[in-house]
């Protein structure tokens, strides 16, 4: 007779943990603000209740100093991000003339609230306010 042993090793129950660990965070270089587009960029520098221009006025007409230089230095960073849109019509080079003076114009504004001088950034929007048409009039596709 033979006799047969049988070993059964049964293995019961064995469990793979996965850890996986999502995404490791983004840092502040990564997520830098991509460029706004023009529209955008209009609503928030011109808007008529909350726009940034209209809120340098209100704060320098109200001697709110803080306000108008902080909310100066935002339109002055619009500025610069709609010199660096295509427009959606007409010649680059008038585009660069444009937003050229808008960022000057822009500058004087925040140069004024700057020496809290209330005349010079009243003009100064005044300036800014009489130029909307004429870019609007080249670039602007409606
Ligand atoms: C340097 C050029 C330039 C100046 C200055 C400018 N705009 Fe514009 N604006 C544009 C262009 C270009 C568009 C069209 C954007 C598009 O269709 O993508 C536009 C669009 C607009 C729109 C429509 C936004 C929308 O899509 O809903 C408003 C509102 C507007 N502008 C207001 C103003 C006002 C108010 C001023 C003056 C205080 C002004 N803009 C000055 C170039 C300019």
């Amino acid at each position: 007779m033979m006799q047969k042993w049988f070993r059964a090793a049964v293995l019961a129950g064995f469990g793979v943990v996965a850890v996986v660990l999502a995404g490791g965070g983004l840092t502040a270089d990564d997520k830098k603000d991509p460029l706004p587009d023009i529209s955008e960029i209009m609503k928030k520098a011109h808007g008529k209740t909350d726009g940034y221009l209209g809120k340098i006025g209100k704060a320098a007409k109200a001697g709110k100093w803080e306000d108008a230089q902080k909310t100066a230095k935002d339109q002055l960073i619009l500025a610069d991000a709609l010199a660096k849109n295509d427009p959606p019509k007409g010649e680059k080079k008038s585009w660069e003339k444009l937003t050229k003076e808008y960022i000057a114009t822009s500058k004087k504004v925040e140069e004024a609230t700057k020496k809290e001088d209330a005349k010079g950034v009243e003009e100064n929007l005044k300036k800014i306010f009489g130029s909307c048409g004429t870019c609007h009039k080249a670039h602007m596709n409606k």
